[in-house]
């Protein structure tokens, strides 16, 4: 997932750094990518204007801590992730350790409250993250987030990406736009079928 972010950020010239509690696994991608930088959370926490918050849901807490809440303050972050439980799938859906009353996100911003969270890109896969084409004409990407301004920059970055924005307001609209991630999976876990993304109509 971070991989795909990267690739697309560096497409759309931007400067990237990747942050990694383990740099050599990242060799060859950095290779690839000759012009991104690699180093640890923290060293990409100072680096970035913008973050993306790319890892495993579970671990997004300790990911944050290891960046340095200091590194990130002021900053708008992109949460991508999912709050996605150890346990298997049933019946194709996902199970989550969140509740429809508490987001991960909204757990991320009380713990770290001078980082401006928007979530994006936490309900599509990584193979359609960047500038994606559907017989269906441009996917939607629902956002939210307490910080305005940090939303406009994400909804420029996304124009750029190749999607349509939805705002769907403070960070517990999250409570409904994480679980989109379940849906999203169900025909990939049913039927192997995982090249879709949504579009609001209106
Ligand atoms: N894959 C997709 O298509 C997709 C689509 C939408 C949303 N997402 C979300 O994006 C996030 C990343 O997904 P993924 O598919 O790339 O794989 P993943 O296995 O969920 O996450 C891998 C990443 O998590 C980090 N990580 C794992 N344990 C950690 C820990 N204890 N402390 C700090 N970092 C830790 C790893 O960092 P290191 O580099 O240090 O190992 C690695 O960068 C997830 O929350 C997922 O729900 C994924």
């Amino acid at each position: 997932m971070a991989k795909a972010l990267g690739g697309g950020f560096l497409k759309h010239g931007h400067d990237v750094m990747m942050g990694t509690r383990a740099p050599g696994k990242l060799a060859d991608w950095a290779k690839q990518n000759g012009k991104a930088g690699i180093g640890g959370f923290a060293d990409a926490a100072k680096f970035a204007e913008l973050g993306v918050l790319a890892v495993k849901g579970a671990a997004a807490t300790e990911a944050l801590r290891a960046a340095g809440a200091a590194n990130l303050a002021g900053k708008p972050v992109i949460d991508a992730t999912n709050p996605i439980a150890d346990a298997a799938p049933v019946n194709g859906v996902l199970k989550f350790y969140t509740s429809l009353d508490e987001s991960q996100m909204e757990r991320l911003q009380r713990e770290f409250s001078n980082v401006r969270f928007v979530k994006a890109f936490n309900s599509v896969g990584n193979a359609s993250m960047v500038n994606p084409r559907f017989p269906g004409g441009k996917p939607t990407t629902f956002i939210c987030g307490n910080d305005e301004a940090a939303k406009r920059i994400v909804s420029g970055i996304l124009d750029q990406f190749g999607w349509e924005t939805a705002d769907m307001g403070k960070a517990e609209a999250a409570r409904a736009i994480e679980p989109l991630c379940m849906l999203w999976c169900i025909p990939g876990f049913l039927r192997n079928d995982w090249s879709h993304a949504f579009k609001l109509l209106a």
